[in-house]
């Protein structure tokens, strides 16, 4: 098979390295791509949000499989369009996508269907969403722009002035365009989270193994949000126990209320949680895979990748075992100096050879290759991701091999992994 993955990221490295170990695929391309990925798979230079380029893309090169992986070109309907010209692809259609496209109407699905999450309240004006916040008076709360926003849609405002300054925002400056024409106030949820990414063909659904993302900037969860800074795979306040619960009152009935509106989820469904007090409820969907969380979940992953997005295409996942190493894995994400906010591009890497460590991989994020040299291109820059017996073990060699790279201005959390391993010992 030739398969053809849309995106060009850490994740989609995780992804292609992972097709890569497939007894059924024998080549791979990507668009666009990135430096560290160009040593996996043909890249070529067509955007991922480019639908019709994209479509050609696969007529071109014959595409036999398409793997469409970031949030956008899903929610824009790239895989209705490669559908209709005749491609099996892993992904949801547009009318699926939309479970992440739209937090108002992910809120409304899960009052509908009674699927544990925040309360909250959906506003079009600023005005009105300035007066519910004074009246109810009550922070930290939490503000989200309806539509997509680079992962930054979030603000959780402590004071009624924060709150106002980041309404203006969203509503009125339009910092995310169209998203923001719509908000949902929410109420603040606290307890530990987890990411756990499931696939679905719409008849069943099998979670893969749990991980946790570190969203801040800095050690110690300070700092700004960002895309994510690390993650750890498995995560331990998802216990069987919490397991069980997920499948049941969330996984589950989350399926079947998809089907019930007539739009059956197909793909990576990534459920966003926050275990409560009160159980665990759901913080956010993703219609994709998660970045980071790709690169600690799938390196765990034993079965076959392409089988599992064959029998998701073909609607019998049912029947496919899937399998899971017990080992535990590890990503630090070394980041260009500035992000989230702006940073350089174009700076020299040094110090990375594959296979340096043994049980350590290094997934390109955000790299080009530039006269023969490998040099930054994006804000996250390498997500370093080790397996090892343990949680410790895996992050032990992940920061050992942290350490011998390096760029100027890279910058990297010390402490990811911290509060996993804390929660072990108690
Ligand atoms: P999201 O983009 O929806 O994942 O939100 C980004 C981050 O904001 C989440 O990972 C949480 O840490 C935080 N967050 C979102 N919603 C809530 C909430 N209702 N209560 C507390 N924290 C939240
Ligand atoms: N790591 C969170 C996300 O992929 O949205």
């Amino acid at each position: 098979m030739k398969v053809l993955v849309v995106g060009g990221g850490g994740r989609e490295h995780a992804l292609i390295r992972k097709i890569k170990e497939s007894k059924k695929v024998d080549s791979i391309a990507c668009c666009p791509g990135n430096g560290g990925i160009s040593y996996d798979a043909d890249c070529y230079n067509v955007s991922a949000t480019d639908i019709e380029g994209v479509v050609n893309l696969a007529k071109e090169i014959k595409a036999d499989f398409v793997v469409v992986a970031p949030d956008d070109p899903l929610v824009a309907g790239m895989v209705d369009a490669l559908n209709e010209a005749g491609f099996p692809t892993f992904g949801p259609t547009a009318n699926a996508a939309i479970i992440e496209g739209s937090k108002v109407f992910s809120k409304d699905l899960m009052l509908k269907y009674n699927i544990p999450t925040a309360e909250y309240k959906v506003f079009d004006k600023a005005e009105d969403v300035i007066e519910y916040i004074k009246e109810k008076n009550e922070f930290p709360t939490v503000i989200k722009a309806d539509g997509l926003a680079l992962g930054k849609g979030v603000i959780i405002p402590e004071s009624f002035d924060e709150a106002v300054a980041g309404v203006k925002e969203i509503m009125e400056d339009k910092i995310f365009g169209a998203s923001g024409n719509n908000v949902v106030v929410e109420e603040f949820l606290t307890g530990p989270e987890v990411s756990v990414l499931a696939f679905t063909d719409g008849k069943c659904v099998k979670p893969m193994v749990s991980s946790m993302d570190h969203k801040r900037a800095l050690d110690g969860d300070k700092g700004l949000n960002t895309g994510g800074m690390g993650t750890v795979s498995p995560n331990p306040y998802y216990t069987d126990d919490i397991a069980k619960e997920c499948m049941d009152k969330i996984f589950i009935p989350t399926i079947e209320a998809m089907n019930k509106e007539g739009r059956t989820f197909k793909g990576c469904l990534y459920f966003g949680l926050m275990i409560t007090p009160k159980g665990p409820k759901v913080i956010e969907y993703n219609c994709r895979f998660g970045d980071p969380e790709t690169q600690v979940v799938l390196p765990r992953l034993k079965t076959d990748i392409m089988d599992i997005f064959e029998a998701i295409n073909n609607e019998t996942l049912d029947d496919l075992d899937i399998q899971w190493s017990d080992e535990a894995c590890t990503c630090v994400i070394m980041a260009s100096g500035g992000y989230p906010k702006s940073y350089p591009k174009g700076i020299e890497i040094s110090g990375l050879s594959e296979g340096q460590l043994e049980g350590v991989t290094v997934y390109h994020a955000g790299t080009a290759i530039n006269d023969d040299k490998l040099v930054t291109s994006g804000g996250r820059v390498l997500g370093v991701t080790a397996l090892g017996r343990d949680l410790s073990e895996a992050l032990e060699k992940s920061y050992k091999a942290v350490n011998e790279i390096s760029f100027d201005g890279a910058h990297y959390r010390k402490d990811i992994g911290q509060r996993a391993l804390n929660a072990l010992k108690n």
